[in-house]
Formats: structure tokens, C-alpha cells, sequence
């Protein structure tokens, strides 16, 4: 079952035939393009999806006379932030694609989320009303899509051990953490509450998966800060 709700994207199902019977001399429809579904965990799912989508297009191109040689269904294959789980492909091979048709997909996530580490350094260790924060020299301006998705994502500590200023270096230990951004806003958060044995100013910490959504869909000149170094292997 899918849920049908507005949206900017595509065309409305029911304005179809006003389109496919007023398109301009000259161009021919080949197929559908039907991007549906966003960060899909669950490949069976997924599967019946491609194969609703097949069933559609077949049924609406014969409506309106085209001649049916592309589906695209879109990307949406599924990435776990928070965890190294993906969407299972398995059930999608088992999907059969009728002759003469073409089945195209276009994942993004699944293919970018894993090329892409976010690493960012401690600047200074807060508790205020029992509750830890660790400011990060970066934030949602250059990874914004924890805040995007109202999820917490989570960092391992890459301890730095060289400390040169001349005050005692700011520490906490077993403690959870909210990771926030140097943004002027509260909305700045990567992760909430996640246990550390101990974290310092100055350690940095890493994000993993975030190759995909994340300074691209950021708004990188709140406040001017400078952008991250990009480092490309
Ligand atoms: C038309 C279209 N295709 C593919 C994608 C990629 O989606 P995903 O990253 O979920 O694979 C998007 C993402 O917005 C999209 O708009």
C-alpha cells in the first residue's frame, strides 16, 4: 500500500492524460519515471515496489498508447546511518522485467553513503543542566542531514594526543555526549547521547556513511564558517 500525499514533485496521477494528450509535436514518450520512495531498509518491499511499478507503467502506457520501453523507478535504496545495515538487494534480482522493457534504478545513497567519512574536531566539552555537549569545530553546515532527518548519528572518537595550549586540556569521561555544531542555533546537532569513556578538546570525531546527503544538501554559508577540507583517495 502506498501512501498517496501532495507533494512538488511529478505529475499528479489524474492530470496524466491531459499531458500524455497535449505534448508538443515531436516528442515521444518512451516510459515513466516514478522516483517513490526514499531510503528503504526493507528489499522485499522494495522488490514489490519495482514490480508495482512494472505492473503501472504497463497499464498506463496501453491507456494512453505509448510505447512502453523505460521504467525508471527511481533510487531509494536503503542506507542504515546508524548502523553498517543496507537494504537488501537478494529480493530485487528475483524482480522479472518483461522483453522489451528497460528497468532502470537510480540509487544514490547506497552507492555514495559508504565513499564519505565526516571528521571534525572537538573545540570545547560543556555540561549544563546535567547534560553534556561536545561543540565541534563544524556542525550541520557541513552535515546536515541528522538534523534533515531528526535522527542521531553516531561518531567514533579518533583521540589526538598532542595538546600545545597553555591550560589544562578540558576532558570527560564516561558520559554521553550530544556532538553540536558552532552554528548559533540549537538545531545544530549531529548526534545525541552517545556513551563515551572519555573524549577531550582537541580529539576529533568521526562520522562514517556520510558520502551521500551530507555537504551537499548543507547550508554551508550560515554564519561563514569555512568549509571542511575535502580529502579524495
Ligand atoms: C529523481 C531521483 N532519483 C534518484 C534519487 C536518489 O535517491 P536515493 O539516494 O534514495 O537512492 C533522487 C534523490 O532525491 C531523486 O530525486
Amino acid at each position: 500500500m502506498y501512501k498517496r500525499q501532495p507533494t512538488p514533485f511529478g505529475i499528479d496521477e489524474t492530470q496524466l492524460e491531459s499531458v500524455l494528450t497535449s505534448l508538443p509535436a515531436g516528442l515521444n514518450v518512451i516510459g515513466f519515471h516514478l522516483h517513490a520512495v526514499s531510503n528503504n531498509l526493507d528489499g522485499a518491499a522494495q522488490a514489490t515496489f519495482l514490480r508495482d511499478a512494472i505492473t503501472w507503467s504497463i497499464k498506463t502506457a496501453s491507456a494512453y498508447g505509448v510505447n512502453l520501453r523505460v521504467v525508471n523507478a527511481g533510487g531509494g535504496l536503503g542506507v542504515d546511518h546508524t548502523s553498517t545495515t543496507s537494504i537488501d538487494l537478494a529480493p530485487l534480482s528475483r524482480v522479472s522485467v518483461p522483453d522489451g522493457i528497460e528497468l532502470i534504478l537510480e540509487p544514490g545513497r547506497f552507492l555514495a553513503a559508504d565513499a564519505g567519512y565526516y571528521a571534525a574536531e572537538v573545540l570545547d566539552l560543556k555540561t549544563t543542566h546535567g547534560r553534556t555537549f561536545a561543540v565541534l569545530r563544524g556542525g550541520t553546515h557541513h552535515f546536515r542531514l541528522p538534523a534533515a532527518w531528526g535522527y542521531s548519528h553516531p561518531f567514533t572518537i579518533l583521540p589526538i594526543d598532542t595538546w600545545d595550549r597553555p591550560y589544562t586540556r578540558p576532558s570527560v569521561t564516561n558520559t554521553p555526549v550530544d556532538a553540536v555544531g558552532e552554528l548559533c542555533t540549537p538545531r545544530d546537532v549531529l548526534t545525541r547521547a552517545q556513551p563515551v569513556d572519555r573524549l577531550r578538546v582537541g580529539d576529533l570525531l568521526v562520522f562514517a556513511r556520510t558520502g551521500a546527503y551530507a555537504w551537499d544538501i548543507s547550508h554551508h554559508d550560515f554564519l561563514r564558517h569555512p568549509a571542511p577540507q575535502f580529502i579524495v583517495l
